[in-house]
């Protein structure tokens, strides 16, 4: 049984202790936040001990695993301290918050000897995390291009998030989720170009990230926060084409008012064929997340989908985004 703190008791920390409860081999041990009332509330929910003090946790816990969900600005930080006492780190996305800062990460796991991964999510995700089979057997075919997109409301969460030093708003939040996704799928980005909107904080909140990829392919990402004041749910949706078929896949977070409950859709349209549908499996991404992890510390083997090595990579292409935003010119890989 692995003993698992979480630390930093906000929005993420929840989809984490739920995702515990799914697990077998994990238990959740305490959680740590710097305000007092927030670790108390989220231990009282999730039956855990409160810290404010990570190495007073450490002491009194040991626990086996850290699970870091603290503003993108601290996890560095945090993630030396955990590593620094043998504690695996499973660290929210994004790494840090530029390619260099994230070298911190890299340098904690290798000096402390454990696993360390951040938890790039949508490679777990149901619809999403099938694709790199589908390409592998070939279902797809060359791809053409891809269209990747996700909006919500401004988070209510963590006023850090719209803070245009240490959240970088649409860009930061969201717009990684695709942009790591895309790079998983396609490998290493040759050039950006950007189209990006600021609003009255002076922070992202809607962009478009055209990717080239060494390998040819051309897709778009766009991240948007301005779903403003309205009853419109969080939505996820991609478009793949490739010269074999067409894969489709949209996401609503909760009701239209027309249906009840989240809705969802998949389908391949293959080439001279109709649109089939395709089942989405029922799986909860961040216990699949945390249980490949689990794996990974068990039978001693560094974490692919996650690896600091890749995430860093993502966070480079983060900056060649955000460069090409505030140029307005396309950004070329050196
Ligand atoms: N994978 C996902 O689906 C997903 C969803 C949301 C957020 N995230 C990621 O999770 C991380 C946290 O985001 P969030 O939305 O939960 O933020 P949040 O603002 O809701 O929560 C952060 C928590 O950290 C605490 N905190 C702040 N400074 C601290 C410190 N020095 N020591 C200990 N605790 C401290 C805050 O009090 C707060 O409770 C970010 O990396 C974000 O990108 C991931």
């Amino acid at each position: 049984m692995y003993r698992i703190a979480i630390v930093g008791a906000g929005a993420a920390a929840a989809l984490h202790a739920r995702a515990i409860q799914e697990l077998d081999n994990a238990m959740l041990c305490a959680v740590c936040d710097s305000l007092p009332e927030a670790a108390e509330r989220f231990a009282n929910t999730w039956s855990c001990a409160p810290y404010t003090s990570p190495d007073e946790l450490i002491r009194q816990e040991k626990p086996d695993v850290a699970i870091l969900s603290v503003p993108v600005f601290l996890h560095g930080e945090y993630a030396e301290r955990f590593a620094a006492s043998g504690v695996h780190v499973l660290c929210e996305k994004p790494i840090e918050m530029d390619a260099e800062r994230a070298l911190r990460l890299i340098r904690a796991r290798d000096e402390g000897g454990v696993k360390m991964m951040i938890g790039h999510v949508v490679r777990f995700w149901p619809g999403y995390a099938e694709i790199r089979d589908m390409m592998d057997r070939g279902e797809l075919g060359d791809i053409l291009s891809a269209v990747f997109s996700r909006a919500s409301q401004v988070p209510a969460r963590g006023g850090w998030i719209l803070d245009p030093e240490r959240g970088r708003g649409a860009i930061q939040d969201m717009l990684i989720h695709d942009t790591d996704f895309l790079h998983y799928l396609f490998g290493n980005v040759a050039s950006v170009y950007t189209l990006a909107a600021k609003d009255d904080t002076g922070c992202y909140d809607h962009v478009t990230a055209n990717l080239r990829f060494e390998n040819g392919t051309i897709a778009t990402a766009l991240a948007s926060f301005t779903l403003k004041d309205n009853a419109y749910p969080f939505t996820t949706r991609y478009r793949i084409c490739g010269t074999k078929a067409t894969l489709e896949y949209s996401y609503r977070a909760a009701v239209l008012d027309i249906q009840a409950g989240p809705q969802a859709e998949w389908f391949i349209c293959r080439k001279g064929g109709q649109p089939e549908p395709l089942k989405i499996p029922q799986r909860n991404a961040y216990a699949a997340q945390l249980s490949y992890f689990l794996d990974c510390i068990r039978e001693d083997r560094a974490p692919v989908l996650g690896s600091l090595e890749s995430a860093r990579e993502s966070i480079r292409i983060l900056d060649m985004i955000r460069a090409s935003a505030e140029s307005g010119e396309i950004v070329r890989e050196n």
